[in-house]
């Protein structure tokens, strides 16, 4: 796979982004796949292959079995918090350094980026390291579940304001994104001078609007996934790889041309 990257294209990446005032990394599950965290939509691996996202991620679900979807988040949190970001992660957070302005918009609920140092993430489908109550929308804390696993059940805690059930605080099929987050992603995607757009099928709106928004303001765009993806026609350049080997040959071209 590594040496499926075209230098040349690396070097025109590279040098896009050295040039850069604005850069916005546009990040999907791919992104954390070598932290060991699964995507979506990958053929057996991917969680919607294994479950029913209509059974587990829909506030209809949370109300007929609280027990079951509450405990699959907590085994999606134990993943996380077994987790560590990798190489990509780190390459991202260090060009960081490069660029006067460096906006991560994700989608992915994992908390990698911040992990890994990254000072601005914007979260369009929340976070698993969050909880709130189902009822009154206040903060909650909720210990981790030792063993945690995708099928066991775990009652979820109540509220200690309403004694509503306290639910992970993502975005589930049929809710809106946090307003606030995705006003945050139009602004940074109007003004970005590259987007990179990495690990992310680009199935999923309105998080697969931001890259488009930014094309559209003269973003130049540089699409990193093994896969060809719906967001790879409007790339500028497409670096065939995964995020862990691309990222970090994309950061040393960087800084050998500084
Ligand atoms: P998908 O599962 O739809 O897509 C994952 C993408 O990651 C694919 O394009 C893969 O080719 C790519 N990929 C796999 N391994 C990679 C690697 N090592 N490096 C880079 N890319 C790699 O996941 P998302 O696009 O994140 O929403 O899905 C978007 C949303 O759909 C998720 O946030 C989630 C889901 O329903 C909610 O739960 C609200």
């Amino acid at each position: 796979m590594d040496n499926d990257i075209r230098a040349d294209l690396l070097a025109e990446a590279a040098a896009k982004l050295d040039r850069a005032q604005r850069v916005v990394a546009v990040t999907g599950s791919g992104m954390s796949r070598e932290s060991g965290i699964p995507t979506f939509r990958e053929a057996q691996t991917g969680l919607w292959a294994q479950f029913p996202p209509e059974e587990l991620a829909t506030p209809e679900a949370f109300a007929q079995h609280p027990a079951r979807v509450f405990g699959w988040y907590m085994w999606r949190r134990h993943l996380v918090d077994v987790a560590v970001p990798h190489a990509g992660h780190h390459a991202l957070a260090a060009m960081v350094g490069h660029v006067p302005c460096f906006d991560v918009v994700t989608q992915n609920v994992d908390g990698l980026h911040q992990r890994a140092g990254c000072p601005s993430v914007i979260e369009l489908h929340g976070s698993l390291c969050r909880f709130r109550c189902g009822q009154c929308g206040g903060p909650g804390e909720v210990e981790p579940v030792a063993g945690a696993t995708p099928t066991g059940e775990v009652d979820p805690p109540q509220c200690t304001r309403c004694s509503g059930r306290l639910r992970p605080d993502v975005v589930w099929f049929g809710e809106p994104l946090p307003a606030t987050a995705l006003d945050a992603a139009w602004k940074a995607a109007s003004h970005a001078d590259v987007m990179l757009v990495v690990g992310t099928s680009g199935l999923v709106y309105p998080a697969a609007s931001v890259p488009v928004v930014g094309r559209r303001s003269g973003a130049y765009i540089v699409e990193v996934n093994p896969d060809r993806t719906e967001l790879s026609s409007i790339a500028d350049v497409v670096l065939r790889g995964p995020a862990g080997v691309v990222l970090p040959r994309l950061l040393a071209e960087m800084e050998s041309s500084c």
